[in-house]
């Protein structure tokens, strides 16, 4: 890292690697950096962070920094490629078109946006899912000094936790259903994976189920689920009094804290919480526990209490000042869009995944808010979607599975909605970031790789 009075600068080079992920075996990794997860980049509000990624891999890339606000050719649009060294695009066509550079390319954040837990990732279209299956994600986490003013647990009692559920072939490597594994020619997955690809190991920052040693306090936990296509369902066992604190949603803190027992936390979903191990004794283990999954990936990770700890601060009651989030209501927007996301279409003969019975296009616009405008967008699932829009963060208003109201995890400025099977959301959406176009989409890999993608234009 390098930095000037305005910008931080960092450098990831994209490369394979060979990394021992299963006891025993060795796993042929595309990482950032050659790791799994990429190195946790840091910005801080109102300071540019400039990244420069080398692509050293053997296929064309596309970084998409998730949750930040960037003019639009930063932001990893889906055709903006970054060749590999030799500039070979692969045989398939419909990625012409777009900003491409070959060997590097420098994505510049002007990082005007609160504190928040973000996350990079891979984003080349119809090759998403196995692009990121194989490594292809990192955190980036932006600090403030709102956030720095409320003494929260820092250091080594703060975690970014990623969640993934990936499954190995006997040999060690990534199985992934593609349809063509070299990742250049025919895109998406197998018909019978468009459901979405699930993994048999689950993996914590890129162990299977680890131990985590911690103090007999406070901890800060920044979730993620980076799964391509896994639902989880978080609990503690034992639990302790407060459950999860939550503390901050996918766009920064929430006004104050509030405690759940279970977290659904769906692909690209962030929860920032504190857990407090004060309750327990020396030795004692607390297993974090996914409801949503059997057997083996009922579990994620146990945390071991491994050594005592003066008696930790209590939270603050107040965090951030949440006023405009409070404030903003529906009679504020003008426009009201309704989006349906359901299997409709047709590509080579198979079925494909659409947006309002449309496949992704990326010369087509199917929505041109305003700079600084609020709508309301309705979304409507079937099956369930996770559903994400790039640049903006809104505020769910309702969930008509949840008698129109939204669910206690809905809370703060989210990023990304999990909807349910046949479930019409309400979200409240600011369009309050750069002019340009931009992508929304299912956060299911293999949902988005198949066409799920739409795009909207801040004009
Ligand atoms: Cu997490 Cu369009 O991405
Ligand atoms: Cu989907």
């Amino acid at each position: 890292m390098r930095s000037d009075r305005t910008t931080d600068y960092f450098e990831i080079v994209q490369r394979e690697t060979e990394q021992e992920i299963v006891p025993g075996a060795r796993t042929t990794v595309w990482g950032y950096n050659g790791t799994f997860p990429g190195p946790t980049i840091e910005s801080r509000s109102g300071r540019r962070t400039v990244v420069r990624h080398r692509n050293d891999l053997p296929v064309p890339t596309v970084v998409h920094l998730h949750g930040a606000r960037t003019p639009p050719e930063n932001d990893g649009y889906p055709i903006d490629l970054v060749l590999p060294k030799g500039g070979d695009h692969g045989d398939h066509s419909s990625m012409e078109g777009g900003d491409v550079s070959e060997g590097q390319r420098t994505y510049a954040y002007p990082m005007q946006q609160r504190a928040a837990t973000l996350w990079y990732h891979d984003h080349r279209m119809d090759f998403t899912g196995p692009a990121v299956w194989r490594g292809l994600a990192g955190f980036h986490i932006v600090r403030d000094d709102e956030e720095e003013a409320l003494d929260l647990p820092a250091g080594d009692r703060e975690v970014p936790l990623m969640i993934c559920d990936r499954a190995f072939a006997s040999d060690g490597s990534f199985l992934y259903p593609s349809r063509d594994d070299s990742l250049m020619g025919d895109p998406g997955v197998e018909e019978e994976y468009m459901d979405g690809v699930l993994g048999d190991v689950m993996l914590v920052n890129g162990a299977p189920w680890p131990v985590l040693d911690v103090a007999a306090t406070t901890y800060r936990f920044r979730i993620l689920n980076a799964c391509n296509a896994r639902r989880l369902e978080l609990g503690l066992d034992p639990a302790p009094d407060d459950g999860f604190t939550q503390i901050g949603s996918d766009g920064g803190l929430l006004g104050s804290p509030v405690s759940h027992d279970t977290i659904p936390i769906a692909q690209a979903e962030r929860f920032d919480v504190v857990i407090d191990f004060s309750g327990y004794d020396i030795g004692d283990e607390i297993t974090l526990t996914n409801g949503a999954g059997d057997g083996d990936m009922s579990e994620v990770m146990r945390f071991r209490v491994a050594s005592t700890a003066p008696r930790p601060e209590p939270l603050p009651e107040k965090l951030a000042d949440m006023s405009a989030y409070d404030e903003l209501d529906e009679s504020a927007a003008e426009v009201t869009r309704s989006f349906e996301f359901e299997k409709d279409g047709e590509r080579d003969g198979m079925e494909m995944w659409t947006v309002n019975g449309k496949l992704f296009d990326p010369e087509r616009i199917d929505a041109k808010p305003a700079r600084g405008s609020i709508e309301v967008w309705e979304l409507h699932s079937d099956p369930a979607h996770p559903i994400h829009l790039h640049q903006v963060s809104f505020k769910v208003l309702s969930r008509n599975k949840n008698d129109d109201e939204p669910l206690p995890t809905d809370i703060g400025w989210k990023d990304t909605v999990d909807l349910k099977e046949g479930e019409t959301a309400h979200v409240l959406v600011k369009f309050d970031s750069y002019p340009g176009k931009y992508v929304f989409h299912c956060h299911n890999l293999e949902h988005e790789d198949m066409a799920m993608m739409a795009n909207f234009e801040i004009t």
